[in-house]
């Protein structure tokens, strides 16, 4: 069997973080995995791979730029070999859930507010998801979106007055003693489950319109990690 291939970018590590999780959970299946980082790595040709998962974060309303790249360089191939990509963002988790400025154990409850802050979300999350497929050619209906992480720990002075000030108007988490991880981890796994069986996803999703909804996994409250 051809080995797996998951191409990643990443500025803060958390898109790394769900990349090698999914590796690791192919793996455990006796799947042979690579784990490529597209910001250094020259593909000759993709169809020594059975299959590919691309993971990018968006940042400052686009998708990483060694991303685009490597997408525009391999479109056809990826097509044939049904890749889906992994969108990482904040928006996403705010379409996930109701955010909340300070992490609960239990979900906020949804008030009309927050269902229309979580349709400004889509609606973002939708454009990122745009744009990458006008720059590169890439389906839309391929990618499917996921909520990233607040890691405050890793951010630089600048950086992280930046991001408090954007999760404080998003009504997320801006307590900067923490990092927030909002990813459903439920939902990677998931996924990884599928690709193992299949790892093109050829007889789920083919052809599906772009889905907020593609998986069914209910999120959990965001793990906190106390870092100061
Ligand atoms: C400087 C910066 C800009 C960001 N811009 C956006 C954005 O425009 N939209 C969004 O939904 N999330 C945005 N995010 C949230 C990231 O997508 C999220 O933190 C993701 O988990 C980052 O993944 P990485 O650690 O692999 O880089 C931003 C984060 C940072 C640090």
């Amino acid at each position: 069997m051809k080995p797996y291939l998951v191409v990643y970018a990443t500025r803060d590590g958390h898109t790394f973080r769900i990349a090698d999780h999914i590796a690791d959970a192919l793996r455990e299946r006796r799947i042979e995995v690579r784990t490529r980082n597209a910001a250094s790595w020259q593909a000759d040709g993709l169809f020594g791979y059975s299959g590919v998962l691309l993971l990018s974060p968006v940042h400052g309303g686009m998708h990483a730029r060694e991303m685009i790249r490597f997408v525009r360089s391999h479109c056809s191939e990826l097509l044939e070999l049904s890749a889906r990509m992994l969108s990482v963002s904040l928006h996403q988790a705010r379409v996930d859930a109701p955010l909340d400025r300070v992490a609960r154990l239990d979900p906020a409850p949804e008030t009309p507010q927050r269902a229309d802050e979580r349709r400004q979300s889509e609606q973002k999350v939708r454009q990122y998801a745009a744009m990458f497929c006008a720059e590169t050619g890439f389906p839309q209906s391929r990618i499917i979106p996921v909520a990233g992480a607040l890691v405050y720990s890793r951010y630089g002075l600048l950086k992280r007055l930046v991001m408090q000030h954007i999760a404080g108007q998003m009504g997320a988490a801006h307590d900067t003693t923490r990092d927030y991880d909002y990813t459903n981890w439920r939902q990677i796994d998931q996924l990884a489950a599928e690709l193992a069986q299949d790892p093109r996803l050829s007889v789920r999703g083919t052809g599906e319109p772009f889905s907020f909804r593609h998986f069914d996994q209910p999120r959990p409250a965001p793990h906190l990690h106390r870092v100061r």
